[in-house]
């Protein structure tokens, strides 16, 4: 049967037909809050290239924690910003870091009410500013693989529920994994930045987290964009390494990976809607371009219909009752 007999438009007819057909939605629970605690800061510090968004100091990022719970989300990320950086970015497996500091406040005030998860990276402490140890101009991946592993231990006796290494370092979930247990930690979970792109969408937050690196890209250990079968191989590398949960990052330019990995891993799917997703909205928006709500609406549906479980996202503190409204 076809037109007339057919006719799709039957169903669009009233807002509450057009909501029944709805088959994808957004759960705020489906959504993980992205925060930045900086110990430089004595209150909240606006982020110029991320409107909306500051650095916050432990206090604010309980305060933040629980405008978030409020509204149903039941997770949030964690980036440190340390006093001083080195090398070697000891502060990021210093037990009194700014995160692990963060991490076990957010424990005390909630316990387990909240989900806390944590970047693992040396980005943010390093004064190179690289994801890794830097010898010889180059980032050598298997020193840095034993420092992931410190770091890890020291963000899982924080408290942390889950880690989440982003460095794209070969092997580091497998030597997270393995720290983590010899230490008893093995109900940790590892959340694998599995297929992390090379992409200049991060751009802003590399402003808000201070990390560009000093010299050099990324591109060594970053994905070059232009190559699906590649992220699905990285994916699968981590999940035989112990992954339990997977991401891929960023998320609007890279959907078909969301896809592909969705048909092909049964393990939950992590998308980050990452920073320059999030700032185009909201410049756009500034100028009276787009309608704000409705784009976060079209954008995150959009991510969990490409195969999506959760999304890591900045709007995470947005979302309202319009959620879901089309
Ligand atoms: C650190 C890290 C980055 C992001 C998350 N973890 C930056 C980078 O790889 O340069 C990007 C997040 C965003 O843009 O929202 N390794």
């Amino acid at each position: 049967m076809s037109y007339p007999q057919v006719r799709m438009r039957r169903l669009r007819r009233t807002p509450a037909m057009r909501s029944m057909m709805q088959r994808v939605t957004v759960r705020p629970s489906d959504l993980i809050c992205p925060i930045f605690v900086d110990e430089n800061v004595k209150g909240a510090a606006p982020i110029e290239s991320m409107p909306g968004y500051s650095r916050l100091t432990i206090s604010g990022v309980v305060d933040e924690a629980r405008n978030i719970m409020g509204k149903g989300v039941k997770a949030v990320l964690l980036f440190g910003l340390p006093r001083v950086k080195d090398e070697k970015g000891s502060q990021a497996y210093a037990p009194s870091g700014v995160v692990q500091k963060a991490i076990f406040a957010l424990k005390k005030e909630f316990g387990d009410e909240l989900v806390v998860m944590t970047d693992l990276c040396l980005c943010e402490y390093t004064s190179h500013g690289h994801c890794g140890i830097v010898e010889k101009n180059e980032v050598e991946n298997d020193a840095t693989l034993e420092v992931y592993g410190k770091i890890a231990v020291c963000q899982a006796q924080a408290g942390a529920d889950v880690v989440a290494p982003s460095g794209m370092m070969d092997g580091q979930v497998e030597a997270i994994r393995a720290a983590l247990d010899d230490a008893g930690f093995d109900q940790t979970a590892i959340m694998a930045y599995s297929a992390k792109f090379a992409s200049c969408f991060y751009g802003p937050f590399r402003d808000a987290a201070e990390c560009a690196p000093q010299v050099g890209d990324r591109k060594s250990y970053q994905m070059g964009y232009g190559n699906t079968e590649g992220a699905l191989r990285e994916i699968e590398l981590d999940v035989n390494e112990g992954a339990d949960i997977i991401m891929i990052k960023p998320a609007l330019a890279y959907l078909d990976i969301i896809q592909a990995a969705r048909s092909t891993f049964n393990l939950p799917i992590v998308a980050y809607n990452v920073s320059g997703e999030y700032s185009m909205v909201k410049a756009a928006a500034q100028k009276g371009w787009i309608d704000e709500k409705a784009a976060i609406n079209e954008i995150l549906t959009g991510i969990k219909r490409a195969g999506a479980d959760l999304i890591i996202t900045y709007f995470a503190r947005d979302v309202g009752a319009w959620l879901n409204q089309q």
